[in-house]
């Protein structure tokens, strides 16, 4: 038998990231492995990387750096600790990495995660594995589900991927190179998944996915299945209270996902939805395949389906040729939009993507710029947005303990913190909840109906509540 042996994972990047970790560790639990918070007394730590923009990248080598010295420590003590480097600047970088930092004794991609205990041996040994094709086999036909432990541990918000890669090819955007093509899991296995999850306490399923809404997996007829049609099978799951999906491309945006808007009481009215820049000779630069007036028409389309339905997107400044008027456009765009929340990115080149091949022509200065005034626009709108729940009641999901003695914190719809003083077995339950006041970007309220009697309450999530 093996000993048991620490795992440390440290995960950066996109909820793609967080939930190829969990699998990672699932993987390695069938070789021993259980996790540790810290790398100080890991035998194993992986780093699962992002490299979607540069500054992302280069944390990379630093923390390599850092474990270096741990690893050389462990050494002298005794004790052998191994380096992976997972994700997606394992994949761009491969052969790079071990170059620049010797210590790594894996590089895997995130198509290979289910040979990670091979390439563990590997580099037993050799010294050295590394694995960055992409397999044409499903790598989650062989990645094993999680247990019930660890399903529980993790709490009652999961996330499944039903959907990976891109073919898009956005200019500016590495994850086509990283991720590969698009492709997406049989609607079966994802109804296998969330069924196993919400037998274990999950009440909440995010689908994720590079592109989420280019969904076509086959369904039980043979068929394609699109993510209207999966998100409808999967809210007739028991226990299953609230989905939610991302990221999507306004492209893909067909009628079935805003039936599903309509129809599905429990798929929330949020929805992210990146534009990136509102000129569209700009959209067009970076091949977007839309305009700014086609993404308000489907943000219309959106807004039709549910009245309550809010977004938040993504946004790039400074982008090769962007002028102070196309700026501007996206000003405006984002002012008529009007969003709950979005984040925004200075533009940074990608090694081997078309966009790096442009003239960059927008000065540090005026990156910095735009994109103070992009963000000081979309926190006004946050905050706006935030403030209009006060003195509203809102259904908040309750996922568990906060940090103050006797609160409990949960989120809104709109995926807003909300926090009230209540007992703990409200966890997993939503419940409506009086907003009173707001902390930063905190809801603070009460419950806004009587708990039945507390005496023999059940401490776990009720698995009876269905959505
Ligand atoms: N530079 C800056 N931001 C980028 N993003 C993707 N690639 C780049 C890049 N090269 C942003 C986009 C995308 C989000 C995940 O990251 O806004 O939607
Ligand atoms: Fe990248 Fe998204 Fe464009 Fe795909 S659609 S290339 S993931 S930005």
């Amino acid at each position: 038998m093996t000993p048991p042996r620490k795992l440390h994972i440290k995960s950066y990047g996109c909820q793609m990231n967080v939930y190829d970790a969990q699998r990672m560790v699932d993987t390695l639990a069938g070789e021993g492995f259980t996790e540790t918070a810290t790398a100080d007394d890991a035998d194993l730590v992986i780093l699962n990387t992002c490299n979607i923009r540069e500054k992302a990248a280069e944390k990379v080598y630093s923390e390599l750096g850092r474990l270096r010295v741990l690893k050389d420590d462990a050494a002298r003590n005794g004790r052998q600790m191994r380096i992976a480097v997972a994700g997606c600047v394992a994949q761009a970088e491969g052969p790079e990495i071990i170059r620049r930092a010797p210590a790594v004794d894996v590089v895997v991609g995130p198509q290979s995660y289910h040979h990670l205990p091979q390439l563990l041996e590997r580099a037993k040994a050799e010294g050295r594995a590394i694995e960055t094709e992409f397999p044409i086999q499903d790598k989650f036909a062989f990645l094993p589900p999680p247990g019930r432990e660890a399903i529980r541990a993790r709490g009652i918000s999961a996330f499944v991927t039903v959907q990976e890669g891109c073919d898009k090819f956005c200019t500016f955007c590495v994850v086509p190179y990283t991720r590969g093509a698009e492709v997406s899991r049989p609607v079966n296995r994802i109804v296998d998944d969330v069924a196993r999850l919400a037998d274990n306490g999950v009440r909440e399923i995010t689908l994720i996915g590079q592109n989420v809404n280019a969904y076509h997996g086959e369904g039980a007829d043979g068929r394609p299945c699109s993510l209207g049609r999966l998100l409808d099978r999967l809210a007739q799951i028991p226990g299953i209270v609230r989905l939610r999906y991302a990221t999507s491309h306004p492209c893909d945006v067909d009628d079935s996902l805003i039936a599903a808007h309509r129809d599905l009481p429990a798929l929330m009215p949020f929805v992210h939805l990146p534009v990136q820049s509102g000129s569209d000779r700009i959209l067009e630069a970076m091949n977007r395949r839309h305009t700014a007036a086609d993404y308000r028409k489907t943000i219309d389309r959106f807004r039709s389906s549910r009245q309550d339905i809010a977004f938040s997107s993504d946004f790039i400044v400074g982008f090769p040729g962007e002028s102070a008027e196309d700026f501007s456009a996206t000003l405006a765009l984002v002012t008529q939009i009007g969003y709950a929340a979005a984040y925004s990115f200075k533009y940074s080149p990608r090694p081997g993507t078309p966009a790096a091949e442009m003239q960059e022509t927008v000065s540090a200065t005026d990156m910095d710029e735009r994109l103070a005034r992009l963000q000081e626009l979309i926190d006004s709108q946050q905050s706006a947005f935030n403030k209009a729940a006060i003195g509203s009641t809102v259904d908040v999901l309750f996922e568990r303990a906060g940090r103050n003695v006797g609160q409990i914190v949960g989120r809104t719809a709109y995926l807003q913190p909300a926090h009230v003083m209540a007992p703990p077995e409200i966890v997993g339950q939503v419940l409506p909840v009086r907003i009173d006041s707001l902390e930063r970007y905190s809801l603070l309220g009460e419950l806004a109906l009587t708990l039945p009697e507390r005496a023999g309450a059940p401490t776990a999530p009720r698995l009876t509540t269905g959505a």
